[in-house]
């Protein structure tokens, strides 16, 4: 045992743990003081938020549109989005300090979704790295960048659980599992919101909330959900945020049984300012307060701003609903005045958190915007978390790739696109900055003869280009296809009906497997793909999402073994469209899937079984599981229980396994998931190498919402399944008493 090392992970580095930002009385006399000075009109204008435009960039000269410099100078504004430069937010900034009659300063919002200008992976690919130090430091170095920009607050992390990868939004959350995405929504906030000083930005959490339920995996459809389902499976990844301290929520588009969030009383004061006592604001979604009119819940924007005020929604993105109806509908006591000044006190806290009223130049620097926007610093991190973001689906030995080859053939739309890498918020981030796969391969090879062939864009029907394609594989050595989907196929409003691979890339594919040539497959994509044409014909399969800037240095960093690949999935990947939902931690039902039984859950025309599993992912190395030991068998409910589990790396190379932890409740007072994730580590293994993994559970990890509407535990037989994804597990049962 000399050589194995106990790692425990202590409980309390689960999500839901971290220490909240601390909330004190110290600025409440002075917002009671500010509030009492404000009309009507000023508090109205300090829940307004109006987007500025597009403005940013060496060569747009910083100016201060007419009527927003007079809307800030009059009070009506206190916040914009899109605005940002370090010149632009001080011009914006000082007329709201030096020609406002209260002197409130702004607050700057923007999207830093995947970073500003150094774009990082797609938030989906970072999660894949299942490793939160990761996600964390990524957040927290788009922060540094941002912040430099004058910009004080991201609207991220997006926490929407997703279980549909026809969803295009799916791309930009943490996948389809509740555990991973509160413990990856955790570490995105302390990321960004750090120290809260000036290369820090405050999180906005969104969209609060199951807007990722949406009927059909349509963006902005509709969701109708069970109140269990919300509490157990869509509104953890929000607490875990708010306890790691976000400072704001924005609300949901989406109506849940019959009710826009926009106009929520359950979520944005029941839930959010009751139950879980969060003192920051809530802004609503682009108009979101004006669609409850198409949605058929107010009956004009004056009926949208009673309902939405009234329900607890703080600040108003762009229906512009709070400033022309708010005075009138308190004048009319149709809205109590409390309500208002309970959103403004919200909005005036959280510019006080940030140090605005301090200084509120603190984030216009032209210095830290000229020394962090586009760094080497930058670069180097969002390379770092794109190589720990590409997951390894099969290999058939051909990976890592040799020393050296004579001649290459890189093929395939994605191949030599300087577009797509960057992903659906590329935001000010640069085509021209970004290195792509063949870049990458030649830069690797110099002395090999790289040949490159597009063949086909994405969405192609015409194979007019396989025969170039197929005669640069027969002349080649090694093929290299990179395929997937477009940048811009993912992401809001991006939703798609199938998600196999577009156009003819399959036929491609299969077109190059035919020379008989080694194929390494490389993905690029923001959700699962139905890919099992591609795993039939490759020799290795690369999932490699959308990189960012560094995407050809990154890949061929992981393709050539200098990065052994340790990422995994954090979604299913289904054979066919036809199978979502398919995650993994679904329910057993009365007639559990059985192929030898017809009268079971199932279907006529394919398995359920997935293409690659919840958590999986594979390493240039192999690992062995030894037996799984529970400390006890039985527990109180005041007990822990300890697993073991020896994990070896049996490879010739250093790797890193990802361990994974699942439970199952046997029997409920409701029905449970045939599995959940609990716990995961990844550890980190030379050849040869073993070590003891262990995990402690308790009661926490087995309470579930009850039939009397409580987290409880029961007592009961519990499974508990230990492996390398959610699929490949040992198993082993315990009693809690
Ligand atoms: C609409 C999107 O739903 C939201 O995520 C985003 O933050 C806002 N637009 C602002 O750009």
């Amino acid at each position: 045992m000399n050589n194995k090392i106990v790692l425990i992970i202590l409980l309390l580095a689960a999500a839901g743990m971290q220490a909240q930002y601390k909330y004190d009385n110290r600025y409440e006399s002075k917002i009671d003081s500010i509030i009492k000075l404000m009309t009507l009109e000023e508090k109205a204008g300090q829940l307004n938020q109006l987007a500025y435009g597009w403005g940013w960039g060496p060569t747009v000269k910083s100016e201060v549109k007419g009527d927003y410099a007079k809307m800030v100078a009059e009070g009506k504004i206190g916040s914009f989005l899109n605005a940002v430069g370090a010149d632009l937010t001080r011009d914006l900034q000082k007329v709201a300090m030096e020609k406002s009659r209260l002197h409130i300063p702004l607050i700057f919002g923007f999207d830093v979704i995947h970073g500003f200008k150094t774009t990082f992976p797609v938030p989906l690919a970072e999660v894949a790295s299942w490793d939160p130090a990761i996600v964390e430091y990524s957040a927290k170095m788009q922060a540094k960048e941002a912040a430099a920009t004058g910009i004080h607050w991201t609207f991220a992390p997006m926490v929407d659980i997703a279980r549909d990868s026809r969803w295009g939004r799916i791309v930009e959350g943490a996948g389809e599992d509740t555990y991973l995405g509160s413990i990856m929504a955790a570490a995105r906030v302390k990321g960004f919101q750090g120290t809260l000083g000036n290369e820090n930005i405050a999180a906005c959490v969104k969209h609060f909330a199951a807007y990722g339920a949406a009927e059909g995996g349509r963006d902005y459809n509709t969701v109708d959900i069970s109140e269990r389902v919300l509490r157990e499976t869509y509104l953890p990844p929000f607490k875990a945020a708010l306890d790691a301290g976000a400072l704001t929520f924005m609300c949901s588009f989406n109506e849940i049984a019959g009710v826009p969030s926009s106009g929520s009383k359950f979520l944005l004061s029941d839930v959010l300012r009751n139950e879980w006592q969060f003192k920051g604001f809530v802004v609503s979604d682009w108009n979101s307060p004006g669609e409850m009119i198409n949605h058929g819940f107010a009956a004009d924007l004056k009926d949208a701003a009673r309902i939405s005020i009234t329900a607890g929604l703080d600040m108003d993105m762009e229906s512009r609903a709070y400033t022309a109806y708010l005075k009138e509908l308190v004048e009319k006591k149709q809205v109590p005045v409390a309500d208002v000044d309970e959103s403004v006190r919200r909005v005036l806290r959280v510019k006080f958190i940030l140090g605005l009223f301090d200084d509120p130049y603190k984030y216009c620097s032209k210095e830290r915007e000229q020394n962090f926007v586009m760094s080497k610093e930058m670069q180097d991190a969002a390379l770092k978390v794109a190589e720990q973001s590409i997951v390894l689906l099969k290999n058939n030995g051909v990976l890592p790739l040799k020393d050296a080859y004579k001649k290459i053939a890189v093929v395939g739309p994605c191949a030599n696109a300087k577009k797509i890498p960057l992903g659906s918020w590329e935001q000010y981030g640069d085509s021209n900055d970004v290195v792509t796969v063949l870049e990458g391969i030649k830069k690797t090879y110099p002395k090999a003869d790289v040949t490159f062939v597009q063949a086909v864009t994405i969405t192609d029907t015409t194979k007019a280009g396989f025969d170039e394609a197929v005669q640069a594989a027969k002349d080649a050595e090694l093929v290299i296809a990179v395929v997937g989907e477009d940048g811009h196929m993912s992401g809001e409003a991006s939703c798609r009906a199938s998600i196999d691979l577009p156009g003819v890339q399959n036929e491609l594919v299969e077109a190059l497997q035919k020379t008989g040539k080694p194929l390494v497959v490389v993905l690029m994509n923001g959700r699962a793909l139905a890919l099992g044409a591609i795993d039939k014909n490759a020799d290795a399969v690369v999932e490699a999402w959308f990189p960012g800037i560094t995407c050809g240095t990154a890949i061929t960093n992981v393709l050539t073994g200098k990065i052994n690949p340790s990422a995994r999935l954090p979604i299913t990947f289904p054979k066919v469209t036809g199978q979502i939902p398919s995650h993994y931690n679904h329910k057993n039902t009365g007639r559990p899937n059985d192929p030898n039984n017809h009268y079971t859950s199932g279907y006529l025309d394919t398995d359920i079984n997935p293409l690659y599993p919840f958590g999986y992912g594979l390493s240039y190395t192999a690992f062995k599981y030894g037996t799984v030991k529970l400390s006890k068998q039985s527990i109180k409910a005041t007990d822990k229980i300890t697993v073991t589990v020896p994990v070896s790396n049996t490879g010739k190379l250093e790797g890193t396994e990802t361990v994974q932890l699942y439970l199952r409740d046997m029997v409920g007072s409701v029905t449970r998931p045939v599995k959940e994730l609990k716990r995961f580590v990844k550890v980190n293994l030379k050849p040869g190498e073993s070590k003891d993994v262990q995990f402690t559970i308790n009661e926490e990890d087995l309470k579930f919402w009850d039939i009397n509407m409580h987290f409880s535990s029961e007592p009961g037989e519990f499974r508990v399944m230990v492996g390398g994804n959610s699929r490949d597990v040992q198993q082993e049962t315990f009693t809690l008493e």
